[in-house]
């Protein structure tokens, strides 16, 4: 199937970059939804794609992802707090504190928002959040206000906000009307610079989880369009993954463990003094900071041959049907089975060629050899594992972390990408987002 021009039409639409998340994730998302149309041949969708606005967007809704929880990057939360109290407040006369979220998704984001603010002492009248997102059925369950237990993942941390700002209905919790009012949701793609060309500037924006899904041009794009919507004194939050896409851009890193925000470069004023001790005086040059090296980095034998046996669970859709499950059957007979249990043989010997040269120090050669097994199984998830492993090893840490989320992507249940993604929130000083990882592995054990 030729995916091509689908996978262009995405990049352009929403800035996704299929690199992100891998040509086989999208392929199996438009074979779901080939099905769901009833249309057997990838050029026909292609022409119906073109035709139809609601396939457009249903397309969309099926390859985002709207992974999100309550005060997802605590730190960052906290900084917010403190840079309102020791500055944006003393600062801001009559005025009303202006924030975005963008994107926002479920919602989870900008109420964590509204209620940082809401606790930093600012009154409902004083704060106003824009939540923009480019999926409307995100939107609905953001306006609904109702979460379940996924998306408090602080348990005794968020116990707290949820007494104080939340509902409890059946097992769920409603977000309270006085939260809900701060909060202005809105349908909005982040590359349509027209819809963002009367704003007001933002004091506050969170731009998180997303850069790390887009294409070069998308990122620089949004990059332009957050330098735009910034205050003067404003500050920008992003993923901890996505700090090497505001390269060369005019902003300056707040040098604070497990917050990554930034601001412009111009605002170091000797005023600030409390928020501008911990802000980097040299512009952004080499934006992620080194980090020490993991120990034990090497050997990756054991946890490596220990998943080889286990067999991996294929992604989840929405719908609760695994991608595999969707296009599984295509090829049913004996023929087929057999070519493919050669290739998967072909792949294991290959990638245990890999593990050997790695176990050598023959790191680059190891890495070119996972690549090989990449080419034929895009969505390889002992190949993602392994890359992961040498990055960790060349002391690489975000590559080391783009692979090993890459992995988790895949398998959700993958303990051991989960157990060094949690090491190296420990390194980098995430130490909330290291414990709920550690959780997420209790309940995985649990579970089997
Ligand atoms: C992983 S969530 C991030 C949510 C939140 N910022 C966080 O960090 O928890 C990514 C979101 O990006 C949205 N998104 C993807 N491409 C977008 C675009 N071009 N414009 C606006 N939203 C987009 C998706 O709909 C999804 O809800």
């Amino acid at each position: 199937m030729d995916l091509r021009i689908i996978e262009k039409w995405l990049e352009e639409r929403i800035g996704l970059s299929t690199e992100t998340i891998g040509t086989e994730a999208v392929a199996k998302v438009v074979q779901a939804r080939m099905q769901a149309c009833g249309l057997a041949d990838t050029d026909a969708y292609a022409a119906y794609l073109l035709r139809s606005e609601a396939e457009r967007e249903e397309l969309i809704e099926s390859v985002i992802i709207p992974e999100t929880w309550f005060f997802r990057n605590h730190r960052s939360f906290q900084f917010l707090q403190q840079y309102v109290k020791t500055e944006w407040l003393p600062a801001r006369g009559h005025r009303v504190l202006r924030a975005l979220s963008l994107p926002c998704s479920t919602g989870e984001e900008p109420y964590s928002m509204a209620m940082m603010l809401l606790d930093a002492g600012l009154s409902e009248q004083a704060i106003h959040v824009d939540a923009i997102d480019v999926s409307e059925k995100s939107l609905q369950k953001a306006r609904n206000g109702v979460y379940g237990a996924e998306s408090f993942r602080r348990k005794d941390a968020d116990a707290a906000f949820r007494q104080r700002f939340f509902e409890p209905v059946s097992d769920k919790f409603h977000i309270c009307s006085a939260v809900r009012q701060i909060v202005h949701f809105q349908q909005g793609n982040l590359l349509d610079a027209a819809r963002f060309a009367k704003k007001d500037p933002y004091d506050i924006i969170f731009c998180r989880n997303v850069l790390i899904y887009l294409g070069e041009a998308a990122k620089k794009q949004t990059v332009k369009l957050l330098e735009k919507l910034l205050s003067a004194n404003g500050i920008i939050f992003v993923g901890h993954a996505e700090r090497p896409a505001f390269a060369g851009a005019p902003f300056e890193w707040i040098q604070e463990t497990g917050v990554f925000a930034c601001r412009r470069a111009a605002a170091l004023q000797p005023s600030s003094a409390k928020t501008a001790r911990k802000i980097n005086s040299s512009p952004i040059k080499t934006p992620v900071a080194a980090v020490p090296p993991l120990k034990p980095a090497l050997p990756l034998e054991p946890i490596f041959e220990r998943r080889q046996r286990q067999q991996t669970p294929a992604r989840p859709t929405k719908e609760g049907v695994t991608h595999s499950q969707v296009v599984e059957p295509i090829a049913q007979t004996e023929a087929a089975n057999n070519e493919r249990r050669h290739t998967v043989d072909m792949m294991t010997q290959t990638l245990d060629q890999a593990r050997s040269l790695a176990d050598q120090g023959q790191l680059a050669a190891a890495l070119d050899v996972c690549d090989t097994v990449l080419k034929t199984d895009a969505v390889h998830v002992q190949a993602h594992f392994l890359k992961g492993l040498i990055y960790q090893a060349l002391r690489d840490e975000r590559r080391a972390e783009e692979w090993l989320n890459k992995t988790v992507y895949l398998d959700p249940n993958h303990e051991d990408a989960l157990s060094y993604l949690a090491a190296l929130a420990e390194f980098q000083g995430d130490f909330g987002k290291a414990a709920r990882l550690r959780q997420r592995i209790e309940r995985i054990r649990k579970k089997s």
